[in-house]
């Protein structure tokens, strides 16, 4: 079968490999018809969340169909339409029956302290072959798939894979109440999911900053009230459009790959803060292999927190979702302590949300195919990835199909 497959930092391919097989009775497999990238997915490559072993397929979202299940898995049978949770839960140890599936204990092979187990991740995530194929195997089948209803199309259930539910839950655990004004750094899929998510959870206003302009506009298509870092200084912007108090919320929709503004009022003081950057992007990415505008780590991998902490206010809320590597240490923490912060963060716990989020798009009350923008055969991956890289005008979110067909819906 047909799959992306990481070889190295910079060095991705779409390559024929062996079709996945049952080895445990709680397995399923999967014949994929939705995969997509995240940019979790490009972390990875440009070498900013690290070790990724070579030969590990890529991808953590997927929709399809049910092959084979195990002896194990009892609430599935082959022919069932599935939507995949990016991480990978056993369902039944402590930490699962509380909702925490990505602490599981057993999931990850590295143990139980080894962290989040997911597909198509580094080494310390398992390592499991991921969703960017025809074919997938599913551990723990019986909480590890989520059937769909008939009426939703792969276009809306690939975005319940992973990006809704993450932004669900960084909303979910900014503590949002009815009426908050929250700031979501980052307008990438995350972050335009972050603003709906806000606004079910109740937000009265939403501000959202980004540099992209595209990005920038379906932010403000959905309501939020956008902020340009390259045009003005984002602190400074959400203090005046706040009565100088803050936002109560901020959700870090960013991550590790944060770039710092050329341009504009906040330039200044992030040029006095390169050396600085460096140094950190030194001890977060050894190995970097960029070509050309591709593969290009963040310049300023802590740019939004720092900015998160700065424009929060005081005995506000920071929910941190952008993925940062065991490697990133820089965090404000004596700013944050002296303003009374409550800080929120992780790997998100899919499973948890995604019925709850089904029933919300049965309900009309979200279309969460509004941010998908492009749709591509497998076969042209590579192109789609360099795109989604290098953040081109329009492209939000990549739905790759693996079986070749691009029409919209199942
Ligand atoms: N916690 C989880 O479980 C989980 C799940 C999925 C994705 N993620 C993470 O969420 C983050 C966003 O994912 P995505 O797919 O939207 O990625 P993306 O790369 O498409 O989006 C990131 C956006 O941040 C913007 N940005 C860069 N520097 C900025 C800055 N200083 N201030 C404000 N905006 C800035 C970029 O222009 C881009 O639009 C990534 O770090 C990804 O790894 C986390
Ligand atoms: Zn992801
Ligand atoms: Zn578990």
């Amino acid at each position: 079968m047909k799959a992306v497959v990481f070889h190295g930092v910079g060095d991705i391919r779409l390559d024929d490999v062996s079709e996945p097989k049952i080895e445990e009775q709680t397995d399923a497999i999967v014949r994929l018809t939705a995969s997509a990238i995240c940019g979790t997915d490009l972390h990875f490559v440009r070498g900013t969340m690290t070790p990724m072993v070579e030969g590990t397929i890529l991808g953590h979202e997927g929709v399809g169909i049910v092959e084979e299940v195990g002896r194990d898995v009892r609430n599935l049978k082959p022919g069932d339409r599935v939507v995949i949770p990016s991480t990978i839960a056993c369902g039944y140890c402590s930490y699962c029956r509380a909702g925490y599936y990505a602490q599981c204990d057993h999931a990850n092979p590295n143990g139980s302290d080894a962290g989040t187990a997911f597909f198509g991740g580094p080494q310390t995530s398992g390592p499991f072959h991921g969703l960017q194929a025809e074919f997938a195997r599913v551990p723990f089948a019986h909480v590890g798939l989520v059937k769909l209803p008939a009426g939703m199309t792969d276009d809306q259930a690939i975005m319940l894979s992973d990006i809704f539910p993450t932004a669900y839950f960084g909303a979910d655990i900014a503590g949002i109440d009815d009426g908050d004004t929250v700031a979501v750094f980052g307008c990438g899929p995350v972050g335009q999911f972050a603003i709906a998510s806000a606004k079910l959870l109740g937000a009265g206003r939403v501000i959202a900053i980004d540099t992209v302009e595209s990005r920038l506009e379906m932010a403000r298509v959905q309501g939020a009230e956008i902020i340009d870092f390259n045009a003005e200084h984002p602190v400074e912007a959400v203090k005046r459009l706040t009565g100088g108090i803050g936002v109560d919320r901020v959700i870090d929709a960013v991550g590790v790959d944060a770039v710092r503004p050329e341009s504009g009022p906040a330039a200044k003081e992030s040029k006095q803060q390169k050396a600085e950057f460096e140094r950190e992007l030194e001890k977060i990415a050894p190995e970097q292999n960029p070509d050309g505008e591709n593969w290009v780590p963040g310049n300023a991998p802590s740019q939004a927190l720092a900015w998160a902490v700065e424009s929060v206010c005081k005995a506000g809320t920071i929910s941190i979702i952008g993925v940062y590597p065991e490697q990133a240490r820089t965090f404000p923490i004596g700013q944050a302590m002296n303003k009374n912060l409550t800080i929120q963060m992780g790997n998100c716990h899919h499973r948890k949300y995604i019925p709850h989020l089904i029933d919300l798009v049965q309900s009309g009350a979200v279309d969460p195919s509004k941010v998908l923008t492009e749709r591509e055969p497998l076969t042209d991956v590579i192109e789609a990835y360099k795109a989604f890289d290098t953040r081109q005008p329009g492209w939000v979110k990549v739905e790759l199909k693996p079986s070749g067909q691009t029409a919209a819906g199942a």
